[in-house]
């Protein structure tokens, strides 16, 4: 097969893309009151998550789940497993909003086999679940409790976006043809 690499870009539309999230994200130091911090989280939810996340899940994520590797482990996996472990806000998210993190369908089908995919996905849905819940309170909750949640968010992102660009894109890479590649990406960029 002529495969993919990391330089495809596939991956390099998508680091592009978490750049945008991370010069988003530091405008939290700039926000001063509720209003601040609602923009800013109406604009995370657009870009972030109706369109980076979605897609990664929907395009990505569904294309890798078909290649058999993905479900046999191996030294990336473990120290993508290792990172999670140490940064896993899962259950803070949960504490906050009160209940567990709801997955969409498609997350569910991808999370059937526990396979290395199942990191990112918790780190999306805890992330979108804890921006729903910000917005939907922020209007009627103190500005420093809503910048203390929005600020779990940005660190959420921030360490979901490294592990991403320095391991499961790689990961991606190795398991993508280079054709593959070329696809997803034309339906991506079709898709913005
Ligand atoms: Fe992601």
């Amino acid at each position: 097969m002529n495969q993919a690499t990391i330089s495809h870009p596939l991956f390099q539309q998508l680091v592009k893309e978490q750049s945008t999230i991370i010069d988003l994200l530091a405008q939290l130091d700039l926000c001063e009151n509720n209003d601040d911090l609602k923009k800013l989280s109406l604009n995370l939810q657009t870009f972030a998550e109706i369109q980076h996340h979605e897609k990664e899940e929907r395009l990505l994520f569904t294309t890798i789940y078909q290649n058999q590797k993905i479900h046999e482990g191996g030294p990336m996996c473990s120290l993508y497993f290792d990172l999670h472990q140490f940064e896993n806000r899962k259950v803070k998210v949960e504490q906050i909003i009160g209940r567990t993190i709801k997955h969409t369908h498609q997350q569910a089908m991808l999370l059937k086999n526990r396979t290395p995919l199942v990191i990112p996905i918790e780190e999306h849905q805890s992330g979108r679940d804890l921006l729903a819940y910000i917005l939907e309170k922020v209007d009627h909750t103190a500005f420093a409790i809503n910048k203390i949640n929005l600020e779990l968010y940005k660190n959420i992102q921030v360490n979901h976006i490294k592990k991403e660009a320095n391991c499961l894109y790689h990961m991606c890479a190795g398991l993508l043809s280079k054709d593959t590649a070329d696809e997803i990406l034309a339906e991506w960029i079709k898709d913005t």
